[in-house]
């Protein structure tokens, strides 16, 4: 009863925040968009976005953002605001939150100046191309997604304390201090993070026997209302407050970390591969569509990259004449997704590793070149778009946060486990999860992984190198002025969702809230189909695709947790937050 009230208290204060607000305007005539049935709904919830004036966070869990907030609140600038996301994810979102992963971060100063930070994992120095693979040169299953090989090195600490060096207001100590309260005093499940956490159990038994991290103390189901607590997690966050990055990368907590992983010689990560971990500061992609500037992600993430070349491919169509999912915006989109995801499993993947032709990528020339198999009147075939190799699969399990502060700087974070609950070992006196993320590396170039996707030697296993990704963190201004900050999880959908909803904002003129709960859809090149999110499409436009001889193929599961905010033309911030997931935004 307790539980459930303090629930009921924690909901009220975020609608505090978002009532009082301005109104969010429904853009005119949206509702008509699907163009062949306006009765047809075509979002995922009628969720309205959040409005405020002076600061605004968007994230996966409701604490999270809450965090952010305060620590705006107090005095603390975006980055401030983003590290104490970062670490207060890793308590709440077990799943995808973290300090064992790894992910990006892109800023983009009031003044406008940018940079990002790629605090990407890392193969160890044991690590080797053909490190799954059994003395025949078949894929050992589950080898690089569950257990202890499973684990690059991790960047997130590194990275948030690069970021905070580099750009951070208040002291250091003050961001990770939230993230330690809700660790010593727990965290009331919601319906979802309790059914996570029950469908791991058997995962969690079988690879950490003798402890009990995330488990209840009488061994029965979480049910929503419960309170997870946390106590080993809160000593090495504690360590990291004191210490920042070294509270992680060496000592005690580094000891503990390399012991459990070498357990039984089934990984192997070292001291000294933490000790040399760096996250690293990269340029930002920084491309023009129409009168936008698309600020986002360089390799190794493939998702900045892929997203300019979406944008600037459909750039010459009118997808607003032709309207939100009718059937030429969706065929010429499908059609760029193919071509574009086709190009990425064939040139990207660690810069420091391989050349990237990027700026080619992304020229119009080459992108005007990509259209010559393009023909109305039939789906192409993916097979005949390209005859370079295919990338490697990332699960659909990641999380997003955004945050505008009230001077104007934002910042797109995505971090990530790689798997839910990435490798499900829980590092013994730790009590945080390890990544799963060395799986985003290819296995076996030129074989079908378990998904039927086959890897590229250009994102084959090397000692140090980072494995590619598809995360997205962007930022999108409008004549030189901040305009949004978009980012989602969702594996290779990362790209495409991030791509429809700038469409839907920019194009479609849809508010930041319609944009995410608008429904999507998903073409990766191979195989070759189209995904979509149930009521996507009208009947008719499903049926005069597959006429065309397009495979569409509806999901079971939804597509996209965007966390986003908008600055609106008269200066509000609206956060827009997935109702796909307990996703909130919080503004003040
Ligand atoms: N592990 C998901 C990604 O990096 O894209």
């Amino acid at each position: 009863m307790k539980k459930c009230f303090t629930l009921i208290l924690l909901l009220l204060s975020f609608s505090e925040f978002s009532t009082a607000q301005k109104p969010v305007q429904e853009s005119s005539g949206f509702y008509q968009f699907l163009s062949d049935d306006p009765n047809q709904k075509s979002f995922f919830s009628d969720r309205k976005g959040v409005l405020a004036k002076n600061g605004m966070v968007a994230s996966a869990h409701p604490e999270a953002s809450r965090v952010g907030v305060e620590i705006l609140q107090a005095g603390g600038n975006a980055i401030d605001a983003a590290i104490a996301v970062q670490f207060a994810l890793a308590v709440v979102h077990p799943s995808a939150g973290n300090i064992a992963g790894g992910g990006f971060l892109v800023y983009r100063d009031q003044s406008g100046k940018t940079s990002s930070i790629d605090f990407r994992e890392k193969a160890p120095e044991k690590g080797h191309a053909d490190m799954y693979l059994d003395k025949d040169g078949n894929i050992i299953k589950n080898a690089s997604t569950l257990g202890r090989l499973a684990s690059g090195i991790p960047g997130s600490v590194d990275g948030m304390a690069e970021a905070h060096q580099k750009f951070g207001k208040l002291p250091w100590k003050t961001l990770l201090q939230p993230a330690i309260d809700l660790a010593e005093k727990g965290v009331i499940q919601t319906e979802r993070e309790a059914r996570g956490l029950n469908a791991i159990k058997k995962d969690l038994l079988q690879l950490n026997p003798d402890t009990r991290y995330f488990q209840k103390e009488d061994g029965s189901e979480w049910i929503t209302g419960d309170r997870l607590v946390q106590n080993d997690l809160a000593k090495v966050l504690k360590s990291i407050q004191k210490k920042g990055r070294e509270g992680f990368y060496s000592g005690k907590v580094a000891k503990q970390l390399v012991k459990d992983i070498n357990r039984n010689q089934e990984g192997i990560i070292t001291r000294n591969d933490l000790k040399s971990y760096h996250s690293k500061s990269r340029e930002t992609i920084s491309e023009t569509y129409k009168n936008y500037n698309v600020i986002t992600m360089a390799p190794p993430s493939s998702g900045g990259i892929a997203l300019v070349q979406l944008l600037r491919l459909t750039e010459p169509f009118p997808l607003k004449k032709w309207g939100w999912h009718s059937d030429s915006a969706t065929q010429v989109m499908i059609e760029a997704e193919r071509r574009v995801y086709a190009d990425r499993a064939k040139f990207l993947g660690d810069p420091d590793f391989i050349k990237i032709p990027a700026k080619n990528l992304m020229d119009n020339s080459y992108l005007e070149s990509r259209w010559q198999t393009f023909s109305w009147d039939r789906a192409s075939d993916s097979k005949l778009i390209s005859s370079g190799e295919i990338t490697g699969y990332e699960s659909m399990e990641t999380t997003h946060f955004s945050v505008v502060d009230k001077d104007g700087n934002a910042v797109s974070v995505t971090t990530t486990l790689n798997g839910s609950y990435g490798s499900r070992v829980v590092v013994k006196g730790g009590g945080y999860l390890m990544n799963n993320e060395m799986d985003d590396f290819s296995i076996k170039p030129g074989t079908p992984n378990m998904y039927g996707l086959i890897g590229n030697k250009a994102n084959a296993i090397a000692p140090g190198k980072r494995m590619l990704s598809s995360m997205t963190p962007t930022i999108i201004e409008k004549d030189g002025k901040l305009l949004m900050v978009v980012g989602t999880p969702g594996g290779s959908t990362i790209i495409t969702s991030v791509y429809q909803t700038i469409v839907n904002v920019i194009e479609h003129g849809m508010t930041m809230q319609q944009a995410v709960n608008a429904l999507k859809f998903h073409h990766q090149w191979l195989p070759d189909k189209t995904t979509f999110e149930a009521n996507a499409f009208s009947e008719n436009t499903i049926r005069r695709l597959q006429d065309k001889g397009f495979i569409l193929e509806q999901q079971r599961n939804t597509i996209g947790r965007m966390d986003c905010i908008l600055v609106t033309p008269d200066g509000w911030l609206e956060g827009g937050s997935d109702p796909r997931g307990d996703d909130t935004s919080v503004g003040y």
